[in-house]
């Protein structure tokens, strides 16, 4: 019997679909990750990794566990996984894309206008013993109606976003990425611009790209200054995009209006952040495809990818198919 190891306890949909299958899974049972070394003791014995955003698969797992004959993050970025390194060694690599771009996207969409609106900041008033009357001129927010949007990397999720934007509020789109999407610009009135057009112009930034060597840090204190001094930042995606000290102090400087955050730099976050007591910035713990139905959904696709990768078929979410080519 083929032996499927789980690095943490995901939805049983997934333990289900594999079993159902004829295949042995064994799941990392405790809510602490495994460490590299425990990792690596139990893929040992396995024959296909679903594995999560949390644990490094880099060269030296990947030389170690070579006999893996299929991969799959339990997400649908990658940047955990060196994926050069696999391909090399012939290993598949799947994700779970499309089934969580609709939860992360409402999940950008609540964060910024739980920023706009000032959420968190009024609700901790009322704790501190502070709401004593109604306040004519206590915490003014935004109105987002007809306001620019700035894109970061116009993906599915990217796309998801701009449609809640463009149809709640007609929000106008601008967009950051390497390719035109004319079939986006016809739908929303969409605009590809530079980078340095997207923070000058935009009243709301949300992030949607892939962590790569080209979006690394690119949200840095120089970007933060090009930005509006009413603009508010949002990240769904990766917080390495982001320069953390950078951001602290633009939104301590008021050189941003806010911040709303489901990803940090590093991750998780310490409790001594500044960003968990700044007036304007929300934070969430990575928690933008957290439903019950969307966690289901990806564990049946990485259950999936798993099946077809030890039946050396294409996997549903397939990071690197030119391996599949290549066989
Ligand atoms: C979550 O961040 C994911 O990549 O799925
Ligand atoms: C980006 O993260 C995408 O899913 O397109």
């Amino acid at each position: 019997m083929e032996k499927v190891f789980i690095s943490r306890r995901i939805p049983n949909r997934a333990i289900e679909t594999l079993k159902s299958a004829g295949l042995e899974v064994k799941v990392w049972g405790s809510a602490i990750p495994p460490t590299q070394e425990e990792l690596a003791e139990h893929t040992a014995l396995a024959d296909a990794l679903i594995c999560m955003l949390s644990d490094n698969i880099n060269k030296d797992f990947l030389l170690k566990n070579k006999h893996l004959k299929v991969i799959t993050n339990y997400a649908v970025g990658f940047n955990n996984i060196d994926i050069g390194a696999a391909t090399e060694l012939g290993i598949p690599i799947g994700n779970t894309p499309d089934v969580l771009s609709e939860a992360t996207a409402d999940h950008a969409f609540t964060l910024m206008l739980a920023v706009a609106r000032k959420i968190l900041d009024s609700n901790r008033s009322i704790g501190e013993g502070k709401w004593k009357n109604w306040e004519p001129m206590g915490f003014l927010g935004q109105d987002l109606r007809g306001r620019t949007l700035g894109i970061v990397g116009m993906g599915r999720i990217g796309q998801e976003f701009s449609r809640l934007c463009h149809q709640a509020f007609g929000m106008k789109i601008l967009y950051f990425s390497n390719t035109a999407k004319p079939e986006i610009d016809k739908k929303f009135g969409a605009k590809k611009v530079d980078f340095d057009e997207l923070l000058a112009q935009s009243d709301v930034i949300s992030v949607h790209t892939s962590l790569n060597e080209g979006t690394k840090g690119i949200f840095d204190k120089k970007a933060f200054r090009q930005m509006k001094k009413s603009a508010i930042f949002i990240n769904t995606a990766r917080g390495e995009i982001h320069q953390e000290a950078d951001l602290i102090e633009a939104l301590s400087a008021g050189e941003i209006w806010g911040a709303g955050l489901d990803v940090s730099n590093p991750e998780p976050m310490s409790s001594e952040s500044p960003l968990l007591t700044l007036p304007n910035a929300i934070v969430t713990p990575h928690i933008a495809s957290a439903t019950i139905d969307t966690r289901a959904n990806m564990a049946f696709i990485a259950a999936q990818n798993v099946i077809k990768g030890l039946k050396n078929e294409k996997l549903l979410g397939f990071v690197n198919p030119i391996v599949h080519t290549k066989v």
